[in-house]
């Protein structure tokens, strides 16, 4: 059985001090940086792009999971790519040519991922899924972080998770939105792999020692398989 990972989202944290948030990631127990790319257009807010990633992803000695919450966000995969990125995410919702988003992501070198947001279903993937790495549940609606997780998505990261089985497809389940230690490991045990995870970390007065915790918890094996 391979373990989970946790991903800090860097929304939550404090950009005053930017450098303590890298550092923090760098030496916790986290395993990627998830950072949230948001225009003001596919959802209400706007957050950074491609010159803070870039600052970002010079420090991080670790996975930098870029979730692109942005219109058409082909335009944008080789200047993402070039900040710094890992792997990329984009919205299925957000694409007229997911196909071609996803293969444009594969051919920078980058893993590639495709995010849900809550209404949409798991057959969306039906026809990118093994060309994927990661499929993103959101599992608040995107926009902004410190919202209540939609307990609705537990059936859907078990059809992500058939999905995935089904096809012999090796993409991991990252779940996005409202996790903390309070659901960690009923997500986990529904099929999710990786544990994004904003104001549960960054809000925490210990934010190094909720990730421990979050790595810690001990999930049933038998939702791995
Ligand atoms: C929401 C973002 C999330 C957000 C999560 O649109 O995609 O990554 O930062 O924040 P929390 O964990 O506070 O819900
Ligand atoms: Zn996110």
């Amino acid at each position: 059985m391979r373990s989970h990972l946790v991903a800090p989202s860097l929304l939550a944290a404090d950009f005053r001090r930017l450098d303590r948030a890298v550092e923090l990631v760098n030496t916790s127990e986290a395993d990627w940086f998830h950072l949230d790319v948001m225009d003001g257009r596919f959802v209400p807010n706007i957050s950074f792009g491609q010159f803070i990633i870039e600052q970002i992803a010079r420090d991080a000695e670790k996975y930098v999971d870029v979730h692109l919450m942005i219109e058409d966000p082909g335009r944008y995969v080789e200047s993402f790519a070039r900040a710094g990125a890992s792997g990329i995410t984009v919205h299925a919702e957000a694409c007229t040519h997911l196909h071609r988003v996803v293969q444009q992501i594969r051919e920078c070198g980058l893993k590639a991922g495709v995010a849900l947001n809550p209404h949409t279903p798991v057959s969306q993937l039906e026809n990118v899924i093994e060309d994927l790495d990661t499929v993103l549940i959101m599992t608040v609606n995107p926009g902004f972080g410190g919202q209540q997780f939609i307990y609705q998505s537990i059936p859907k990261l078990r059809q992500t998770r058939d999905l995935i089985t089904v096809r012999n497809a090796r993409a991991v389940i990252e779940v996005d939105g409202g996790i903390g230690l309070q659901n960690a490991q009923k997500v986990l045990e529904a099929g999710a792999r990786v544990l994004v995870a904003g104001s549960a970390v960054f809000g925490a007065d210990d934010p190094a020692e909720v990730i421990r915790q979050l790595k810690a918890i001990d999930a049933n094996p038998v939702a791995y398989v």
